[in-house]
């Protein structure tokens, strides 16, 4: 059976489905997304990336495709027609398809609302964490509201790609005074040289990521304090342990930035501990 996306009310073969060439979201970028993780063929942190979703398109003037509960139907069938128990579910929404012009198109015109699905091997990821990964640092080029989760993608695929080009998984992204911002597609965290979990704050110019958001309550839960403030690429090459958190990641140990070792190298006790709590979670409270 092959893959089916979701376009605009229509189930469609994957290979053949397409949005007009004059969508927004192909000619402007003028759109948004969100990514859950499927666990058991259930979602993972559902209700903060159904939140997130709203926010997105809130604050950039896009009306809701569908109400909350319908999408939800159209989220379930999309797994199931590509019979996806663990993977990835993808969701993106455009202001819709109108003659070119820069200036929001009539009110009525429909948004685009796209869903795909795609299987993930979690013993392979497992495996990875084990391992832990690479990251290099990246100028953070982006535009100043990164809080919302917009298909503009470009400086994150650049600081991607010259990750992937020195052989790491991620790029993290630095801001003009040496702080870490966050990653390329997920959020930054060290151990810090006194045992401090630490995160950017999201006054900064991040997006709010679910899964951070999430682990924070978790390692609070833990007695284990998070102090959401920034730290310098230094800092972080000096930290005991690092680790980066997304939808895609869980939470995945970062044991060398720009070739420099995280401590001993390998991934630490604290990021083991908290990805272990994180999934276990996750996959307690998938709906
Ligand atoms: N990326 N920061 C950025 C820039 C991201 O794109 C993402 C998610 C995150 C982590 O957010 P969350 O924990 O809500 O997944 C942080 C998704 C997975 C992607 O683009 O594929």
């Amino acid at each position: 059976m092959g893959r089916i996306a979701y376009v605009n009310g229509r189930y469609q073969p994957h290979g053949e489905a397409a949005v007009h060439v004059e969508d927004r979201g192909f000619q402007f970028a003028d759109g948004v997304y969100e990514v859950w993780a499927v666990m058991g063929g259930r979602l993972s942190d559902a209700e903060g990336h159904f939140e997130r979703l709203a926010r997105s398109l809130r604050e950039l003037r896009i009306p809701e495709p569908m109400s909350r509960g319908a999408l939800t139907l159209v989220l379930r069938e999309v797994l199931r027609r590509n019979r996806v128990r663990d993977g990835l579910l993808y969701l993106q929404v455009t202001r819709g398809a109108a003659p070119r012009d820069h200036a929001f198109p009539d009110a009525g015109t429909p948004p685009t609302l796209v869903v795909t699905a795609k299987p993930l091997d979690y013993a392979a990821l497992e495996a990875k964490a084990q391992r832990g990964v690479a990251v290099i640092t990246q100028p953070d080029q982006r535009w100043g509201r990164c809080d919302i989760k917009t298909v503009g993608l470009l400086p994150n695929v650049l600081a991607k790609q010259a990750a992937k080009e020195a052989g790491a998984y991620e790029a993290w992204l630095v801001d003009r005074d040496g702080l870490v911002t966050e990653g390329s597609s997920t959020n930054a965290w060290i151990v810090d040289a006194n045992g401090r979990l630490r995160t950017r704050d999201t006054g900064a110019n991040i997006l709010r990521g679910v899964t951070r958001n999430t682990l924070i309550g978790l390692a609070e839960e833990l007695q284990m304090p998070v102090e959401e403030r920034p730290f310098t690429v230094t800092e972080a090459k000096s930290a005991r342990e690092a680790f980066l958190t997304a939808a895609s990641a869980f939470v995945t140990p970062v044991v060398s930035i720009d070739g420099e070792p995280i401590g001993d190298g390998a991934p630490g006790p604290v990021t083991r501990r908290l990805r272990a709590l994180y999934v276990e979670s996750a996959r307690s409270q998938a709906v």
